[in-house]
């Protein structure tokens, strides 16, 4: 079974998809952190993230297997990884590994922008995590706040908002909602509702795939 999370920045899709992989036995790949990767690796290297030609790069010579995720969550990585993530040849480079990921069995969880629109637009079940830039802001100021880092929430929302504009408006693979997505809004939820709510989708797909 391969499920299909996608959703904006600080949905809880991540947090969601792990918890899911828990529960059907399936293995999780949160696919921004690949694209956080390449990012991370363009600016350490000094170059900028609009650097096409080191982005490509990056993204070419990246192990997509092994991820520093606390280096990787960083305010200055939030932003270079939604400039490299619209670059055409860098989505290219890491389509293979996922599909890879998704393919080998028992199946899995994938969340990130594109999951269900491009990388997997046959999945069993698609969910689009959402709630609105307010909530989701709070929640990033909370866990940034929860890691010790000083924050300014005010900018935390500018943040959000400003990548979801690049992330909706790109020309490839832009966020949106597959026709076949469950859409589930997260804004007046906690996890453990939102984590119900999504086995509730999973399990009426599964219960409706076996009658048809
Ligand atoms: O999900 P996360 O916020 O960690 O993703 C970081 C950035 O990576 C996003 O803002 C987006 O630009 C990009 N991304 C993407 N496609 C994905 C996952 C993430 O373009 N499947």
């Amino acid at each position: 079974m391969i499920i299909a999370i996608d959703g904006p920045a600080a949905s809880g899709k991540g947090t969601l998809g792990k918890r899911l992989a828990a529960h059907y036995g399936l293995r999780h790949l949160d696919t921004g952190l690949i694209y956080r990767g390449v990012a991370k690796a363009v600016l350490d290297a000094g170059h900028a993230p609009d650097d096409r030609a080191r982005a490509i790069a990056a993204a070419e010579g990246l192990d997509l297997t092994r991820y520093d995720e606390p280096s990787l969550k960083t305010q200055a990585v939030d932003e270079a990884a939604a400039v490299v993530s619209a670059i055409p040849e860098v989505r290219a480079a890491v389509l293979a590994f996922q599909h890879n990921f998704g393919r080998t069995r028992p199946g899995a969880v994938l969340d990130g922008r594109d999951i269900g629109t491009v990388i997997f637009p046959d999945a069993e079940v698609k969910l689009f995590v959402t709630a609105t830039p307010q909530v989701r802001a709070g929640r990033r100021v909370a866990e940034l706040q929860a890691r010790g880092v000083k924050v300014n929430p005010a900018e935390v929302l500018a943040d959000i908002q400003r990548r979801d504009e690049r992330d909706t408006t790109r020309g490839i693979s832009p966020l949106k909602l597959a026709p076949d997505a469950h859409l589930l809004d997260t804004t007046h939820l906690d996890i453990d509702a939102a984590f119900r709510a999504a086995i509730d989708i999973v399990e009426a797909v599964r219960a409706g795939r076996k009658r048809g």
